[in-house]
């Protein structure tokens, strides 16, 4: 366990792509796993915002935007402290990209064509009888390296992900290796941390994910809140018919409930809530949740300037080290 790392401060860092609003999903498998972890003495965080790895499929500033201050806004909603953590913009730290092209030439081809996200893209083409390069730019097919840039910039030791994230970091490992074994010890090897998966439910029963679209918005309107409440999947049982405790209305209340409300929601379904009383309760137990965090998301969301501030502090703060590191593998190869 991770938790109780002995001896000096381990280099905890992560990133979190701008490519939509945060869900509910987002919140309990890693916004709020990442925020506890940030709390811990004996780690030190990094936590970014990857925007240039967006761009392989974002492509619309207005856009870019939009989803750059939902995260940001996001964190520092949901009690992330930027004076505990390194906050920032991987686009604001100009070393990450020198790096990246330095690695690029200790990367073999044969690496990259292994990846998974890129060689998904690849056969789905295939499948659809399409030429295998159809859609791929080279910012997908050089994403590892710019995460191992990423990675390898700050020494890090963890790197907390889910589980689609392994291969990237066993990915920055290698390059890491294979610098190391060219000009000498200049990289900390980093390891994945891979955090039990909290499975959380969407809308349809299924895990909630974007690319299923059954997400709930974290930061939504209580109108909207509502009305994705409203969209929950149920079966047909009328009032009165004891209900199923394993759906999806019972799932998510128990994630927004204490035990004790937890446990008396699910015997009045068993009793037989009907469907429209039980999702009323789950949207003023959710929304009561949410509020205190949406109101401090608004607030930022208002004060874009204070956001702007806190990053640039961030990236600050997170060149000092970048640089340092940089120093050293350019002296490695002979440009410093
Ligand atoms: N690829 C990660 C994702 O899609 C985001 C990311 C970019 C990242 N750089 C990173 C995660 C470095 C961890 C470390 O979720």
């Amino acid at each position: 366990m991770v938790v109780c790392v002995p001896g000096p401060r381990k280099r905890v860092l992560t990133g979190i792509k701008p490519t939509g609003y945060a869900h509910i999903g987002n919140y309990f498998g890693m916004i709020r796993p990442a925020i506890e972890m940030s709390k811990n003495q004996n780690l030190e965080c990094f936590y970014f915002i990857a925007d240039y790895h967006a761009l392989t499929t974002l492509n619309n500033a207005n856009e870019m935007k939009e989803y750059l201050y939902d995260i940001a806004c996001t964190w520092l909603a949901c009690g992330l402290d930027p004076d505990k953590i390194v906050f920032y913009k991987q686009s604001d730290i100009p070393e990450v990209f020198e790096l990246n092209w330095i690695l690029s030439n200790v990367t073999p081809k044969g690496l990259m064509n292994r990846a998974h996200a890129y060689k998904a893209v690849v056969e789905n083409n295939q499948q659809n009888g399409q030429d295998l390069d159809f859609g791929i730019n080279m910012g997908l097919y050089n994403y590892p390296i710019l995460m191992a840039a990423d990675i390898l910039l700050f020494n890090t030791n963890l790197v907390p992900v889910g589980l689609d994230q392994k291969q990237h970091i066993e990915i920055a490992r290698d390059i890491a290796h294979y610098f190391n074994k060219k000009y000498g010890e200049v990289f900390v090897l980093p390891e994945e941390y891979i955090k039990e998966e909290q499975l959380l439910v969407g809308l349809d029963g299924r895990k909630m994910s974007k690319s299923y679209q059954n997400t709930i918005k974290l930061f939504g309107t209580e109108d909207e809140l509502k009305k994705s409440i409203n969209r929950i999947v149920t079966d047909s049982r009328l009032p009165g018919e004891p209900k199923d405790v394993d759906c999806t209305v019972n799932k998510l209340y128990k994630m927004f409930a204490s035990s004790e409300q937890a446990k008396d929601f699910e015997k009045r379904l068993q009793l037989g809530m009907g469907w429209g009383d039980a999702k009323k309760e789950l949207f003023e137990t959710m929304n009561g949740y949410i509020a205190p965090m949406r109101e401090k998301f608004i607030y930022y969301q208002n004060h874009k300037q204070e956001v702007d501030e806190l990053l640039k502090n961030g990236a600050k703060k997170a060149r000092e080290i970048a640089k340092d590191c940089l120093k050293r593998v350019r002296e490695a190869i002979g440009t410093e």
